[in-house]
């Protein structure tokens, strides 16, 4: 019987990523098996029954799914994060979970600058605004969008900073990148501020009221990892106390509509996550994934596993 691949993804990649999956699962003698746009959790326990393997982006693999998933043998998360994967369930369930790093981190870091360029000209509104150039970024997280936000900040004449405690001084000096001794030090004296922090259980809430009150005048927080690593109260607090201080976000928090309403002007989120949206990204992370199943289910390959 040949394996079988799904694709469930409540967000779709673009066309081509799709034609790329199926092209290698046909060559591979794989049944790829579509499921776009479902609004159901009942679609996707229904779907992932008999599949082999399964592909993703944000979509939430619960214990549940996993369980109902019986011939399950890897899940590719199509990106970077998988905060969205109960990975315990997977191992217990001897199910292999990947990533695929680096594939749409230009995406992400792209739509970071549209962001900033947008808020620094006051959302196109005709008022005066302020330019990148000659501004300081700190990049909270040196991984794969970190080091292309620096690369495009360098491009537009910004001063580049970093902070991360897993990344060595001399990997971020090399791209011509100042090393923060400090997550304190860097917030207190960037213009913008960039979050590329995975959300795991040390960076819930990690960007606090404490934190973000020692930042510049006219200071700028840029979100483009995930809603929870920000303190929602602590924004509130800082929103309300510095009319100077901007918070824009690729995923809006939950108290979205309040901060609309209460602090329109310094706020903007897009309606949907938007980072990793675009042809090329979905290319790169749908081809890389089937690539990576395909090797794993053929020749035991796991790099990029996450749940070792
Ligand atoms: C990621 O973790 O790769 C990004 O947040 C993109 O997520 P998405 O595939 O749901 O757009």
């Amino acid at each position: 019987m040949s394996r079988k691949v799904l694709v469930a993804t409540e967000k779709p990649f673009a066309k081509d990523a799709v034609i790329g999956i199926q092209d290698a699962c046909k060559k591979q003698g794989y049944d790829c098996i579509l499921l776009e746009k479902y609004a159901d959790k009942a679609d996707l326990l229904n779907a992932v029954a008999e599949v082999d393997a399964l592909i993703i982006r944000s979509d939430k693999i619960t214990r549940e799914v996993i369980e109902h998933a019986r011939n399950l043998k890897i899940v590719v998360r199509g990106g970077a994060g998988y905060d969205n994967v109960d990975l315990a369930a997977a191992t217990e369930n001897k199910v292999v979970v990947m990533n695929t790093p680096g594939q749409n981190s230009n995406a992400v870091a792209e739509l970071a600058f549209g962001m900033m360029l947008y808020m620094a000209r006051n959302k196109f509104n005709g008022k005066s605004g302020s330019e990148l150039k000659n501004k300081s970024i700190g990049i909270h997280a040196y991984g794969n969008v970190g080091r292309n936000i620096a690369r495009i900040a360098q491009g537009f004449g910004m001063t580049v900073c970093a902070f991360d405690p897993f990344i060595s001084a001399d990997v971020m000096q090399a791209d011509g990148v100042k090393p923060m001794e400090s997550v304190e030090e860097m917030y207190a004296t960037c213009d913008y501020i960039s979050l590329n922090l995975p959300l795991i259980e040390a960076t819930r809430k990690a960007i606090h009221y404490n934190l973000m009150k020692t930042m510049k005048k006219g200071a700028t927080i840029v979100n483009t990892a995930r809603k929870e690593i920000v303190c929602e109260d602590g924004l509130k607090m800082m929103l309300a106390e510095r009319p100077d201080f901007k918070y824009i976000s690729d995923i809006a928090p939950v108290c979205a509509d309040e901060l609309m309403e209460k602090f329109g002007s310094q706020c903007f989120f897009t309606p949907k996550k938007m980072g990793a949206q675009t042809g090329e990204a979905n290319v790169n992370a749908g081809v890389a994934a089937i690539n990576q199943i395909i090797g794993y289910l053929e020749k035991g390959i796991t790099t990029f596993q996450v749940n070792k």
